[in-house]
């Protein structure tokens, strides 16, 4: 379904973006045609100039023989008749090469003030073509940006759902080791303890001395066992949490894991201790346990810092360690059955309303810091 979605988008992108460039061709269209136009108008302006300059000329030339004919004809006795004919002549062809060129003129002023139209037309045109693009331009950047957008959430949506199944994986897988360890540990040895206890009450009366080393035997056996009943419920849910409160909890986490760790891990706090809505703790609590694994498993890093801080609406958590880091495509490429730790410390923030971080890159150790509200 979503995948559908998102081919539409795309393809709806697609055909937005082609649509932009045929705007774009009408418009490189319209501007080659007004620059024809107007290289056009110019060649007609300048032989409209010369002819009106030609008709200027031959004008004047036709008055000044208009008027030697009058002279010619008031005069004729002093003029030959060659003479007189040639006047008239001289005239005749002056006016008729004037009636041409008037034509002529004519013609091209006509030629000039259609093409001043046409220049006037393309030039509406154009700023017509180039404001629609600029307007296309803006609306796309919108459409493109906002479908793009729900193309983010909709991957965003996949995302999540595929974070919910790995959660709910998680958590099967958790309870499935959980059930192990009762079984293999604490149900065996209970198992055993009912047989041992029926040995003791028979052992009694026959061997007191027997029957008090198998007792001494079977309280060491208990003593185990309830360190391992305690474990369990520590991993469940740390009861210092409720007793102690945050800070003593993660103190108390801190010191256990720098005994058996390879990295110091070092704790600071600042602010005052406030109490914090139950889950907030625990969802703190955990994103330590999860970010001290990792440290653990993967950093080879020699030093850590776990710092908390209680400012007046926020709860700023850091976990920083100085080693080998990690790149994001290394998590990217490895999408299938790469672990769940990271992504159950970014889902148990963002479901408090927060802000998760991870700043990692080879060699440049890890950084992760998560901002979660004192009031979500
Ligand atoms: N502090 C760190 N230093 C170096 N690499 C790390 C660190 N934290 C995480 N990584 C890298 O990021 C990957 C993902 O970590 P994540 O906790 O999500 O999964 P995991 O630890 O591999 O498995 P899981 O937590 O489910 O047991 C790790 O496999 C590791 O490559
Ligand atoms: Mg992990």
């Amino acid at each position: 379904m979503i995948d559908r979605l998102t081919k539409i988008i795309q393809q709806t992108i697609e055909a937005i973006e082609n649509s932009q460039k045929q705007i774009f061709e009408i418009v490189e269209e319209s501007r080659a045609q007004y620059k024809i136009i107007e290289e056009e108008l110019q060649k007609v302006k300048k032989k409209t100039d010369e002819i009106i300059r030609e008709v200027d000329k031959l004008t004047k030339l036709e008055k000044d023989i208009r008027y030697r004919l009058m002279i010619v004809n008031k005069n004729f006795r002093e003029h030959s008749e060659e003479e007189i004919k040639e006047v008239y002549e001289k005239a005749k062809e002056l006016q008729l090469q004037l009636m041409i060129k008037k034509n002529e003129e004519q013609i091209l002023i006509e030629k000039r003030n259609e093409l001043e139209l046409r220049l006037k037309a393309a030039r509406e045109t154009l700023k017509k073509a180039e404001k629609l693009m600029s307007q296309m331009a803006v609306i796309l950047g919108y459409l493109c940006g906002d479908l793009r957008n729900i193309h983010l959430q909709l991957e965003d949506i996949k995302e999540k759902k595929h974070l919910g199944i790995k959660v709910i994986q998680a958590q099967e897988e958790e309870r499935y080791r959980l059930s192990r360890e009762i079984h293999d540990g604490p149900a065996q040895i209970l198992a055993n303890l009912v047989l041992k206890s029926e040995l003791c009450e028979k052992l009694i009366d026959i061997d007191t001395e027997k029957a008090k080393k198998e007792l001494k035997a079977l309280r060491e056996v208990m003593r185990s066992s309830l360190q391992d009943v305690r474990k369990i419920i520590y991993d469940l849910r740390p009861m210092s949490l409720d007793d102690l409160g945050l800070i003593p909890t993660v103190e108390r986490l801190i010191a256990q894991y720098n005994e058996t760790s390879d990295t110091f891990v070092e704790f600071k706090f600042f602010g005052e201790k406030v109490k914090l809505l139950p889950i907030v703790e625990v969802a703190i609590f955990r994103i330590i346990q999860e970010a001290l694994n990792n440290i653990k498993k993967h950093s080879k890093a020699t030093n850590a810092l776990v710092k908390i801080e209680f400012s007046d609406n926020n709860i700023n958590l850091v976990i920083r360690d100085n080693g080998i880091g990690f790149s994001k495509e290394s998590l990217r490429k490895a999408d299938e059955d790469r672990g769940y730790g990271l992504m159950s410390m970014e889902e148990r923030v963002t479901l408090l309303n927060g802000k998760f971080e991870i700043n990692s890159s080879p060699g440049n150790g890890t950084k992760i810091t998560a901002t979660i509200p004192i009031d979500i």
